[in-house]
């Protein structure tokens, strides 16, 4: 049963990943500033992956970690909110004949997760969409979907807990972002540190400890962390 405070995450907060045009342009965006295969290899190492393993992607987006990853092991289930999103990733799949990715509509709260414990959950800039309590509760549910043993991989933006000066911290992130990746991003990182859900390492961290995840490995660097947790 839906229970009526349940946190209704169908709901975009920030950039509106529903609507068709930014997907495309999203897309676009990410293929240029960003290389899918190294991700993909970086991911199937962290969470030590083969072609046994059953992997669970959270907020897949236009599904290019999800596809990059397929030919390494055995089925991506790649979940997101967004019917805009998945229908463009589902595309994308057909194009390139990828057979063991099914995308599915999902988020970390609701909808459809793998019916059996997978090996690997992997989750890319999404959990941040998610208030903190309602990230705790995502964080036990992407725990009770792994096999003892197995591994999540989480990489978002989390605000660090090593400075004093968080405006001049905030400026200097966006005066990179403009640098590195043109004006477009850094207007949505105006923006994501404005509406989004970003939260500190020391809260994020407490809460992966709390929802029976061990931190295994962490690289920080800038605005962006990765956690590699074991269950
Ligand atoms: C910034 S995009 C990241 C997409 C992809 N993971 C990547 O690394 O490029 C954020 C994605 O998270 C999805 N999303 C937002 N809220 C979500 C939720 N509660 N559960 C799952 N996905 C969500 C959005 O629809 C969007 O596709």
């Amino acid at each position: 049963m839906n229970d009526p405070w349940q946190y209704d995450e169908t709901i975009q907060v920030g950039t509106d990943y529903g609507d068709p045009k930014e997907v495309g342009d999203y897309d676009e965006r990410m293929l240029k500033l960003r290389d899918a295969d190294a991700e993909a290899k970086d991911i199937q190492k962290a969470l030590s992956l083969s072609t046994d393993s059953t992997v669970w992607e959270i907020g897949t987006g236009t599904g290019e970690c999800a596809l990059a990853l397929a030919s390494a092991v055995k089925h991506v289930y790649a979940t997101d909110v967004s019917p805009a999103m998945l229908e463009y990733a589902r595309r994308k799949a057909e194009r390139r004949h990828v057979g063991n990715v099914t995308f599915e509509k999902g988020g970390f709260l609701s909808g459809f997760r793998p019916d059996h414990p997978v090996h690997g959950v992997v989750t890319q800039l999404a959990l941040h969409h998610l208030p903190d309590f309602w990230k705790s509760r995502a964080l036990g549910a992407m725990a009770d979907s792994l096999h003892p043993g197995g591994r999540l991989y989480l990489r978002d933006v989390v605000f660090p807990s090593t400075t004093d000066d968080y405006d001049a911290f905030f400026r200097t992130v966006i005066d990179e972002v403009r640098l590195h990746a043109g004006d477009r991003i850094a207007q949505q990182t105006v923006q994501h540190i404005k509406t989004e859900f970003s939260t500190l390492d020391w809260i994020l961290e407490g809460m992966i400890a709390r929802s029976g995840l061990r931190i295994v490995g962490k690289d920080c660097s800038g605005f962006l962390s990765v956690y590699v947790c074991e269950k």
